[in-house]
């Protein structure tokens, strides 16, 4: 394949350089939109060629910073690069790189973890300043300049639209096969101008397959052939296994009782192990037919259509492991009408949501006696990825499930909580809690019915003891109070741990 053959704009052409070059045009202190979803369709070589010229800053005593925003989490080649020389002052929306979150935490890099759907109208808005530079990867480029996606959509589209200066990576390790996969929606709008969003099952196509773009204001273009580092799956452990028996178990109760359909409704699934088992379990279950709207597509997405009982996924990313992608990428025909990649404010739109019915399964950092979770924070304080779609999903679902293992660091923390550090997702959206020990239903209980049913079904039996003795003293405290609890001791549990 020659170097150009996926840009097929020929004045655009003109516009191709080296990744030092495109990046010797991003200035110190700009706001810089990213492409990029856990792992898929982040540009590659810019950002790495970026923290190059930001180190020799830093060796010539300067001080050389940018703002940076993405769909979500990228990769060791962005966020890892630009962290590392200590190259970004501030980052949003969402992120899970190590060096990151050590760099959050250690008061070096301003971060705000913002609901993924609402980038785009903030952008919009100008609530975040001005966006300088949008760096984009693309799978290639047609004649008249519209942009061929690539594996995420995120905030792309916004990007494009909204940056002042545009550098492109066109990526020819990413399939062409790609190109009709995507639905890029061009209607929204500001209010008082908003018109409703037109989907009415996850695999409405309500947009174009392209990225309109003005190529007036594109600056470079980089090619690259580098791959999407997305991280393996581990096998589902014991734990994973039981919580995604217990899931299935409710929702066979749920068809049973004739709350859900046979085929269910649409599925959300957030990141991680635990969400990728889940998904596996489905796979051993009974229901057919399924269809997804969610967020990101992972592995066990992918072998519930391979399998036949996953009609179609609508999401914002892949987030495959590396050999679920090359298995995708090897047929990716196959999936042309079952799989749609959307802009992340639409896969994660709150009204899209409840319209559909989608049940949400996410995972928790600690839930509390209550029903209260936290997502993001250790130790009500440091931060470890950020709320994502977590909450765009949970507050428009028709059932909102959390999951977690019941403790964590070997046993010695219990997820179960009298009060939780942080708060993400309220009582009042949080509607199942599910940890390996079994499932609390908490819809229509009171705050003290919620209590017991947490306890009795999802807390480790080591710490069952302890948080019984908490809810009765608190109970016998002020009696009668609505939501019992024990000021001087609610965080206890945290203190425990910290010795
Ligand atoms: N106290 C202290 N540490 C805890 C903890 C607790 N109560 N619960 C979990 N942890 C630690 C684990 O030990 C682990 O640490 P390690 O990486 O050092 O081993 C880490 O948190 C992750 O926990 P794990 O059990 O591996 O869960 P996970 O990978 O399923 O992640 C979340 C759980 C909550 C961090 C993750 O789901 C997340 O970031 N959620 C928010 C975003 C989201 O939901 N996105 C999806 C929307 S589509």
């Amino acid at each position: 394949m020659s170097a150009s053959s996926r840009i097929h704009h020929a004045a655009l052409r003109s516009k191709i350089m080296s990744a030092s070059e495109a990046a010797a045009l991003i200035p110190a202190g700009a706001n810089v939109g990213m492409s990029g979803f856990t792992g898929a369709g982040y540009p590659k070589v810019v950002p790495k060629a970026l923290a190059e010229r930001m180190l020799a800053a830093n060796a010539a005593g300067e001080t050389f910073r940018i703002g940076v925003w993405t769909g979500a989490s990228t990769a060791p080649e962005l966020d890892g690069a630009l962290a590392q020389v200590d190259g970004v002052e501030l980052r949003l929306p969402y992120q899970s790189d190590p060096i990151c979150r050590q760099r959050i935490n250690a008061g070096q890099m301003e971060y705000i973890d913002i609901h993924l759907s609402h980038v785009a109208q903030f952008v919009w808005s100008g609530f975040l300043g001005k966006l300088d530079v949008a760096v984009v990867e693309v799978a290639g480029i047609l004649e008249d300049g519209r942009l061929i996606p690539s594996s995420s959509v995120g905030n792309n589209k916004t990007w494009l639209d909204q940056a002042d200066k545009i550098i492109l990576e066109v990526n020819r390790w990413q399939n062409p096969a790609l190109e009709g996969m995507h639905d890029i929606y061009y209607g929204t709008a500001l209010p008082p101008h908003r018109k409703p969003i037109p989907i009415l099952r996850p695999d409405d196509r309500i947009g174009d397959a392209y990225y309109r773009v003005d190529s007036s204001r594109i600056i470079g273009i980089v090619e690259t052939d580098h791959p999407d580092r997305n991280t393996p799956f581990t096998a589902p452990d014991e734990n994973s296994r039981r919580i995604a028996g217990h899931i299935l178990d409710f929702l066979r109760h749920e068809v049973r009782k004739g709350r859900l359909p046979a085929n269910l409704l649409p599925l959300q699934s957030g990141v991680g192990n635990v969400a990728n088992a889940v998904m596996a379990g489905l796979q051993a279950g009974p229901f057919e037919n399924l269809t997804a709207y969610t967020e990101v597509l992972q592995d066990g997405m992918l072998d519930l259509i391979k399998a036949g009982k996953l009609n179609c996924a609508s999401a914002t990313s892949f987030s495959l492991s590396p050999d679920a992608l090359s298995e995708l990428y090897a047929d990716l025909g196959r999936y042309k009408d079952k799989i749609i990649l959307r802009p992340q404010e639409i896969s994660n739109h709150p009204e899209v949501i409840r319209r559909l019915g989608v049940i949400a399964m996410n995972g928790l950092i600690e839930a509390d006696l209550y029903g209260n979770v936290n997502s993001t924070h250790i130790n009500g304080s440091a931060i470890m990825n950020g709320i994502g779609g977590s909450g765009d999903f949970a507050r428009n679902a028709f059932i909102s499930i959390f999951m977690t293992p019941s403790t964590a660091k070997g046993g010695c923390i219990s997820c179960i909580v009298p009060m939780v550090s942080h708060v993400d997702h309220t009582e009042h959206d949080v509607q199942v809690i599910v940890t390996e020990q079994g499932l609390a239903d908490l819809r229509g209980l009171s705050p003290k019915q919620r209590a017991r049913q947490i306890v009795e079904h999802c807390a480790h039996p080591d710490f069952r003891p302890a948080l019984r003795d908490y809810l009765r003293r608190a109970e016998a405290s002020s009696p009668g109070q609505h939501t019992p609890h024990l000021m001087e001791e609610a965080f206890s549990f945290l203190r425990n741990w910290q010795g």
